[in-house]
């Protein structure tokens, strides 16, 4: 097991904030996951990576990293800051530097990396990401949109997170562009990062992860795989808009190996083995 939320509760304390955004979460991330967060807007998602990350403390409960309570005295948090990287919606928003090239660099430099070691991370992270290696001497703000997506990533991956936290990694890129991104996400997981992926898009979640979890009202509504949560009949409750397939697989009772169909393969095999 990586990481862990027990029984996290979380207010905000600025002015205005009377109820709390997390209502005693219980979250496990382990080697090789692709986990799904969904849920409606104001459910706590966000807060829930921010938590994951260390980057906000939980009022009551706990965050464990490989068993250890991270807030505890004496966690080595720079080694929780080296192993889980997380990309922030609209990450690009973020960049500084001059160069696609400082910016990529920044997080391996604060942690020590120096010479051609710091070289050598920036070209992979961006090898990762599919971005020519000449994108290193432009200037962040020249690049397109999805460019920018990639180069915010490389920023995250130079560190070789463990643990890559996505809050809405694809959220206002065009179809061609989300696809590649994805594509790339789904590569790593193979590759053995663990993966906790925020999305509105459902259709997008039956795609990419394998787990997911719903939060409503900061709690955990219903969490299993991608395929029992997003065929749930209680998806509407929870005001989530199942994927296209699954919409038509329930309208016409489609099922794959005697399961609810997730894609739009699996419906279609369905219909056609229906015709025989
Ligand atoms: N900085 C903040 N100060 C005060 N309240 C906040 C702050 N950030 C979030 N909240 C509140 O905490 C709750 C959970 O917010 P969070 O951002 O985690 O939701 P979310 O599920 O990520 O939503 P979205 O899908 O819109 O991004 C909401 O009620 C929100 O208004
Ligand atoms: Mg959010």
């Amino acid at each position: 097991m990586l990481l862990e939320l027990r029984g996290v509760y979380f207010k905000y304390a600025e002015l205005g904030a009377n109820k709390a955004a997390l209502n005693g979460i219980d979250l496990t991330v382990s080697e090789g996951d692709s986990i799904a967060l969904v849920g409606p807007s104001g459910s706590g998602k966000s807060t829930v990576l921010l938590h994951l990350d260390g980057l906000l403390r939980p009022a009551a409960g706990r965050v464990l990293y490989m068993g250890g309570d991270i807030h505890a005295k004496g966690f080595d948090l720079s080694r929780l800051r080296r192993d889980v990287g997380l990309l922030f919606q609209f990450a690009e928003t973020n960049f500084f530097g001059q160069t696609v090239y400082e910016d990529v660099a920044y997080a391996p430099l604060n942690h020590g990396l120096r010479g051609r070691a710091l070289a050598q991370a920036v070209t992979r992270a961006l090898e990762m990401v599919r971005l020519a290696p000449s994108v290193k001497d432009r200037s962040p703000f020249s690049l397109s949109g999805g460019e920018k997506r990639k180069v915010a990533l490389a920023g995250v991956l130079a560190m070789q997170p463990r643990v890559l936290l996505l809050d809405e990694p694809t959220s206002g890129l065009d179809p061609g562009t989300r696809a590649n991104l994805l594509s790339l996400l789904n590569d790593l997981n193979r590759q053995g990062t663990a993966m906790v992926m925020v999305s509105h898009d459902l259709d997008e979640v039956a795609d990419i992860a394998r787990q997911a979890v719903v939060l409503k009202d900061g709690r955990v509504a219903d969490k299993g795989s991608v395929r029992e949560v997003l065929t749930s009949p209680d998806l509407e409750s929870w005001d989530l808009e199942p994927p296209e397939a699954v919409r038509l697989g329930k309208l016409l009772g489609l099922k794959s190996k005697g399961m609810p169909v997730l894609s739009e393969a699996e419906a279609v095999s369905a219909i056609l083995a229906r015709g025989k």
